[in-house]
């Protein structure tokens, strides 16, 4: 693997060049506006891996958007590592806090990324971690450094709760056979401090809909006679913190994971800074459920977040209205064990109860997921750990984060294989948000630790 870093240096230009065409493709999966612009990332996705060295690559028609699959197979005894990713990416609204448009990559510094960061949707999330194994495989391939089988499966619908994938595995256990899976689609703790994910929280997407009377109602001629239900919904959803933030739903945490004084202790060494990350986001002070430091807040524990609340009159100036409607989107983020569907129940069950007569309340669940951990002995995350030293000259940390990949458990279940979680991106990329950028140094260093994961891997698995 020695001349990883030559091959990088010589090709990097080409590399970025390549990543910038992919993110030019709005492949937004949630907006049917886009159709046909994630269907032509699929096709992207699939050249790329032909060009790559992939014996077979075949887009894999879906109910929703395809799977790109491909494939090389070296040797039927050698091990078979399974990278997935993701090529649809978020929505890019709200457009005008962009500083340069999301579908016109733009390369600036920035002072976390002093070589250069990539702006654009999708850049960090996930389609420049995505594309790293792409470049690291065809260094492989075309070094004659390939040390095992790859398979890759590269989807179009994480954004939106990976539905038609978890029909896909289901279906092709045997096509999709390995002995470890690969994903970078998560982060690390800083440019200085390489970190392996060890977890992933579960997640339970519901939206509520409180409704009052028949129409909406002049505030003056029956304000104060009739719930209005705005008011309602904003009360029910108060209600679902107590004054420490715990959550109030009943059964809630009856399956949390508490973790020993010695797993919190070990966690806590992990290097974090409070004022920094207060600084960051313009903040007074964080906030959170009482007992909990904000790493164990944002990783260990469930939550419940209102994503959207709306109803009534939002326009210009004044409208005197109570309106017979009010919706609210609420997402609450899970820790292993509790399961997902029990979840939604006891939030639907719950939430009916909370409601005053005088108005009806809908629960609609969305998607959702099992949350995901990993051990640290295990022969992936063992030949990870010695990429990141090979590469960053660091040991990783392991470290659980607040994200959610749902299709991760499922992997587990249905292929008896483990996830290893190898991300390259910072929180300060902004994923999700406007101005999301993805560092070029993470990007290449992603590009030379990856070939090492396959050399340890194959080394290990002997
Ligand atoms: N890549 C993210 C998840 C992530 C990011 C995990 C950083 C850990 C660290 C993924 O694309 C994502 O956004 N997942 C969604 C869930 C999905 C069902 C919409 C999420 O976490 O909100
Ligand atoms: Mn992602
Ligand atoms: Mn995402």
């Amino acid at each position: 693997m020695e001349n990883i870093k030559r091959y990088i240096d010589q090709h990097k230009e080409r590399f970025i060049n390549e990543l910038i065409a992919l993110l030019k493709i709005p492949s937004v999966s949630a907006d049917p506006a886009y159709a046909q612009d994630v269907l032509d990332t699929a096709t992207a996705v699939e050249k790329s891996l032909l060009v790559a060295g992939c014996d077979s690559v075949e887009v894999c028609e879906t109910e929703g958007y395809p799977i790109v699959y491909g494939a090389k197979i070296i040797h039927p005894n050698l091990p078979t590592v399974l990278v997935y990713g993701h090529y649809d990416v978020q929505p890019p609204d709200p457009m005008d806090l962009w500083d340069s448009p999301p579908f016109e990559p733009q390369i600036k510094s920035t002072p976390t990324h002093p070589e250069g960061a990539i702006f654009a949707r999708g850049a960090c999330d996930d389609k420049g971690q995505m594309y790293m194994h792409v470049k690291a495989f065809e260094f492989m391939v075309k070094q004659n450094q390939l040390p095992c089988n790859v398979k890759f499966m590269i989807e179009g619908e994480e954004e939106v709760g990976s539905e038609n994938l978890a029909v896909f595995v289901a279906e092709h256990k045997e096509r999709l056979n390995c002995d470890v899976i690969l994903i970078s689609d998560t982060g690390m703790i800083a440019q200085d401090t390489p970190s392996i994910t060890t977890g992933l929280r579960g997640l339970s997407y519901v939206e509520v809909t409180v409704t009052g009377p028949n129409r909406d109602l002049h505030s003056g001629l029956y304000g104060g006679a009739v719930a209005n239900p705005i008011n309602i919904l904003s009360k029910m959803i108060a209600s679902l913190h107590d004054e420490n933030n715990h959550i109030t739903i009943p059964g809630f945490y009856d399956k949390v994971e508490e973790l020993s004084a010695a797993e919190r202790a070990e966690m806590a060494k992990a290097p974090f800074n409070l004022e920094a990350y207060e600084s960051a986001l313009d903040i007074a002070s964080v906030y959170g459920e009482k007992g909990y430091t904000t790493n164990e807040r944002n990783s260990i524990r469930p939550t419940l977040d209102v994503n959207g609340i709306w109803g009534g009159y939002t326009g210009e100036g004044a409208k005197t209205v109570i309106a017979s409607k009010a919706h609210a989107k609420i997402s609450m983020r899970l820790v292993p064990h509790q399961d997902w569907h029990e979840i939604t129940e006891l939030f639907k069950a719950h939430f009916e109860r909370l409601a005053p007569s005088g108005v009806t309340v809908a629960v609609t669940p969305h998607h959702g997921g099992q949350g995901y951990v990993t051990p640290i002995d295990s022969i992936g995350y063992r030949a990870a750990s010695k990429a990141y030293e090979t590469t960053f000259g660091k040991t990783p940390i392991p470290q659980r984060s607040g994200g959610s990949i749902p299709i991760v458990s499922l992997f587990e279940k249905e292929l008896k294989s483990k996830t290893i979680l190898m991300g390259f991106g910072l929180d300060s990329d902004a994923i999700h948000s406007p101005n999301e950028h993805f560092g070029v140094w993470n990007y290449l260093k992603g590009i030379e630790t990856i070939p090492h994961f396959y050399k340890y891997f194959t080394e290990l698995s002997k």
